[in-house]
């Protein structure tokens, strides 16, 4: 048990995301509003991060889920090629020069991958429904 911070949420299938290939986003609330975070797999463990270049705060994948740059060294944003070393975030060239991407947690258990959310990448909000059927 985690001594008293906030429960982890369930992202996807270990075998959703395969290395080096295809990463999986998921809905966070970060520095207060919506946004999301990916998971990708290298070398054999996933890493996470919230999806937002450092050199413009703007989404990284052009494809949903691209993250890798076609030699499956780095993550690349799609916009003016910042390229991140998918171990740290940190930048490795392109504009986003001496910045990185910023790290969300991730727990691989049971064949599941799940995030902890923290004081600034949140659980994503969930829109209140109004109780039309309250008497
Ligand atoms: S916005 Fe990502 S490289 Fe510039």
């Amino acid at each position: 048990m985690s001594s008293g911070g906030v429960a982890e949420l369930f992202i996807c299938e270990a075998d959703a995301v395969p290395e080096s290939g295809r990463g999986v986003r998921f809905a966070v609330t970060a520095f207060g509003e919506a946004a999301t975070g990916f998971v990708v797999r290298h070398h054999g463990k996933v890493y996470g991060y919230l999806n937002r270049c450092a050199h413009v705060p703007i989404e990284l994948d052009w494809a949903e889920g691209e993250f890798f740059e076609s030699s499956k060294t780095y993550l690349m944003c799609s916009t003016h090629g910042a390229i991140y070393l998918p171990e740290n975030g940190q930048c490795a060239g392109g504009p986003c020069k001496g910045g990185r991407l910023r790290p969300i947690a991730l727990r691989e258990e049971n064949d599941k991958i799940y995030w902890q959310p923290d004081d600034f990448v949140r659980a994503p909000q969930i829109p209140i429904k109004p109780h039309h059927d309250e008497l």
